[in-house]
């Protein structure tokens, strides 16, 4: 009998394992963007048809550079704010905490019970950090994250698409109500990039639907409900602390590949809440 961690497949926790999957790969290359020892891990651990992800693999970089651009952003908060606290909203089997710890953040990751549970196999809560179940809608979690010190430090990748438009924005505004002043790391999908990875086949297995599409990630500003937009870039275009990573030939042909009809449909953002 197989001793590996079973996922349930077909549901929400299926989808996650593409990003986790992603930063493995990464972490193999011998110049990788990101290292990521827990993930291999966790790779090893999981029984899932892993290599039947290598058939995409530009999906897989493309997993790994918006988790060091999201990387780098809770970087710079952190030199600013060295003890303030950082929410991974639908943390999945993310290990930002392990990539970016610098020893005194206070940390919070959240994510739906069903998927918590996957988590709690490979992570423990500790003095600086906690594991929540509860969904990104309930109220209670804000809760937790008022217990922390500030400021505060909110970042989800590959999420809000789940909710509807009107659920993100409610979101954005009760972040801010109750946390003026914090920052919030966020991903859009466009339109072309939704109906791309809609197609896929474990998007259509898991039968979650991508509802927020947002081509301009500055309506988020134009809802009126306290976001500025601080940064945004896309997957062709990274922050110059990212892409110097990259080996140069990469990174020319990184771009060139990412000139294509996806390339602005998918963005990565900073907002300050107010
Ligand atoms: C594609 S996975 C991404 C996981 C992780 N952010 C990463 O990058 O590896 C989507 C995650 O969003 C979580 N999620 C979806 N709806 C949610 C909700 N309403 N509240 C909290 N988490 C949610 C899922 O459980 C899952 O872990």
């Amino acid at each position: 009998m197989s001793e590996k961690t079973l996922v349930k497949l077909s549901t929400i926790q299926e989808t996650m394992l593409i990003p986790l999957y992603g930063r493995a790969v990464e972490t193999a290359k011998p110049r990788g963007v990101l290292h990521d020892p827990k993930a291999v891990e966790m790779v090893e651990a999981i029984d899932y048809d892993f290599a039947g992800l290598d058939a995409n693999p530009h999906s897989l970089f493309a997993c790994a550079l918006r988790t060091a651009v999201l990387d780098e952003w809770v970087g710079a908060f952190l030199k600013e704010h060295p003890s303030g606290t950082v929410v991974e909203i639908g943390a999945g089997l993310n290990t930002r905490f392990e990539r970016v710890d610098n020893g005194s953040v206070h940390w919070i990751d959240l994510d739906l019970p069903d998927s918590m549970a996957l988590r709690r196999r490979f992570f423990e809560e500790s003095g600086r950090r906690a594991l929540v179940a509860a969904s990104v809608l309930d109220d209670s979690w804000l809760d937790e994250v008022a217990k922390r010190p500030g400021p505060y430090f909110f970042v989800s990748e590959a999420v809000l698409v789940y909710l509807e438009e009107e659920q993100v924005r409610a979101l954005v505004r009760r972040i801010g109500e109750r946390f003026p002043g914090s920052r919030f790391a966020l991903d859009t999908f466009g339109r072309t990039m939704v109906e791309f990875l809609g197609a896929r086949d474990v998007a259509r297995r898991a039968k979650v639907t991508m509802s927020w599409v947002c081509d301009d990630p500055a309506d988020v500003e134009r809802w009126e409900v306290g976001a500025t937009l601080l940064e945004s870039c896309n997957l062709a275009q990274l922050p110059a602390a990212v892409s110097k990573r990259l080996p140069t030939l990469y990174r020319v042909g990184w771009g060139l590949a990412g000139s294509g009809r996806n390339r602005d449909s998918y963005k990565l953002n900073l907002f300050a809440l107010s």
